[in-house]
């Protein structure tokens, strides 16, 4: 079949990596894509907003699939454009992607369906916001409920700051997304994610994984859309995956469906594991990134297929392998992010990739021949190992192996993992 990727980041390389090795792929196409994308598949320009054109290019390239990588075509009702020109896709209806459009959507839902969460309260004016503070102690969690690119929740430690940061969300720090706000209740634990596959009836759990979501090491600093993770993430023991896929995927796949909303495609759920069980914090209708970057190293299935499986409704019986070992995956980021990325600068891979390594682009562009850095997160260096100790150490020896000169990377990528690993030894 011929397969048609759209996005352009990391975690699009990635699926392009594994949809080329597809035995049920004839022929690869991705839009925009980016230089280390161009190397699985044939890039085409086409704009993804624009959902007329991207159905005549599949009804010309003969598309059997197109597989919609990032969250803002889905929430834009893509998927909807093409199943209606006749063409299966790998992504939820617009209906559905409200599970990550809208944080008090999800919210509501959770409430409808008793799945375990923080509790919460939606604000859409500043009074009604500030009111809702009297209902919680700190600290305050607050959300812009649409799309914000990651960016779009703010904890602050006391009810000064989250009153200051309450006037900047409804003043538009995060645009529209911030016209209506969610704050909920502060959830203390551990946090990891667990993908699922699902046609909107039958449910396959597609991994798990842990991502640092803090620019700096040690997990501090500013939020960013992940600077490394992991696959597995042991802390989700098989125990805690069945309870995840009983008490929170399944009420979620079936109170979609009962209501007219049947989610098909990948569903990702951040989770808190807190001293009472698992709680959700947010979905996802896609997969994460760098998530998916240490998710497609393990695969070793046929990705084309299962896809289109799931695209079809034809998901039930069918079963995902993923290696046993650990996949790590440290981001290389651009100076300056999350803020202002340094853009331009020059980047070196020859030497990089060693035998179970594998460098994703994320942020970069061909210039003249040479590659430079032209995003806030810019490369994924990833690597296998039997431990995450030493998926750590082949991914670090990888980095060490690029000329970046205006690139940073933590260094401490799977430090959690790594520490129990040490005193369980
Ligand atoms: P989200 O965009 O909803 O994933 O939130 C971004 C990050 O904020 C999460 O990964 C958590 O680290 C943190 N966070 C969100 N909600 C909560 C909560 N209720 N309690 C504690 N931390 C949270
Ligand atoms: N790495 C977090 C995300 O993709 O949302």
């Amino acid at each position: 079949m011929n397969v048609l990727l759209l996005g352009s980041g990391g975690r699009e390389h990635a699926l392009a990596w594994k949809l080329a090795q597809s035995p049920s792929l004839t022929k690869l196409y991705a839009a925009p894509g980016n230089p280390g994308l161009a190397q699985e598949a044939e890039l085409v320009g086409l704009d993804a907003s624009d959902h007329a054109t991207v159905a005549r290019f599949c009804e010309q390239h003969d598309i059997a699939l197109v597989v919609i990588g990032p969250e803002a075509p889905l929430v834009a009702g893509l998927a909807d454009d093409l199943r209606t020109a006749g063409i299966a896709v790998f992504g939820p209806s617009q209906a559905a992607a409200q599970l990550e459009g809208s944080k008090g959507f999800t919210k509501d839902l959770c409430e409808r369906a008793g799945i375990p969460t923080a509790r919460y309260v939606r604000a859409n004016t500043i009074e009604e916001a500030r009111a809702a503070l009297s209902k919680f102690d700190p600290p305050y969690v607050l959300k812009a409920d649409g799309l914000a690119a990651g960016k779009g929740v703010v904890i602050a430690d006391g009810i000064e700051q989250a009153e200051i940061a309450l006037a900047e969300m409804f003043d538009g720090r995060f645009g529209d997304a911030g016209a209506q706000l969610v704050i909920e209740e502060f959830l203390e634990g551990e946090e990891a994610s667990l993908f699922a596959l699902t046609d909107g009836g039958a449910i396959l759990s597609f991994g798990t994984a842990q991502d640092h979501k803090r620019v700096g090491e040690g997990d501090t600093g500013p939020n960013t859309g992940g600077m490394g993770a992991y696959s597995p993430a042991p802390v989700l023991t098989a125990d805690l995956q069945r309870q995840v896929l009983d008490d929170i995927i399944r009420p979620t796949v079936e109170t979609m469906r009962a209501e007219g909303m049947p989610y098909s495609g990948v569903l990702y759920a951040g989770l808190m594991l807190t001293d009472t069980g698992p709680k959700l914090i947010e979905y996802n209708c896609r997969f994460g990134d760098p998530e998916c970057q240490v998710l497609m190293m393990r695969f070793e299935g046929d990705l084309a297929a299962i896809m289109l499986a799931c695209a079809r409704g034809e998901l039930a019986g069918r079963d995902a392998r993923f290696a046993g070992d650990t996949a790590l995956t440290v981001v290389l980021a651009a100076k300056g992010y999350p803020g202002t990325p340094e853009k331009g600068g020059a980047i070196d891979l020859a030497d990089a990739e060693a035998s179970g390594s594998k460098v994703f682009h994320a942020g970069t562009s061909a210039q003249g021949g040479s590659l430079v850095a032209s995003g806030g997160r810019v490369l994924n260096v990833t690597a296998r190992g039997r431990s995450v100790g030493e998926a750590q150490r082949l991914a670090y020896e990888a980095v060490d192996r690029i000329d970046f000169p205006t690139g940073f990377c933590r260094r401490d990528i799977g430090w959690r993992e790594v520490e129990r690993e040490k005193t369980r030894d």
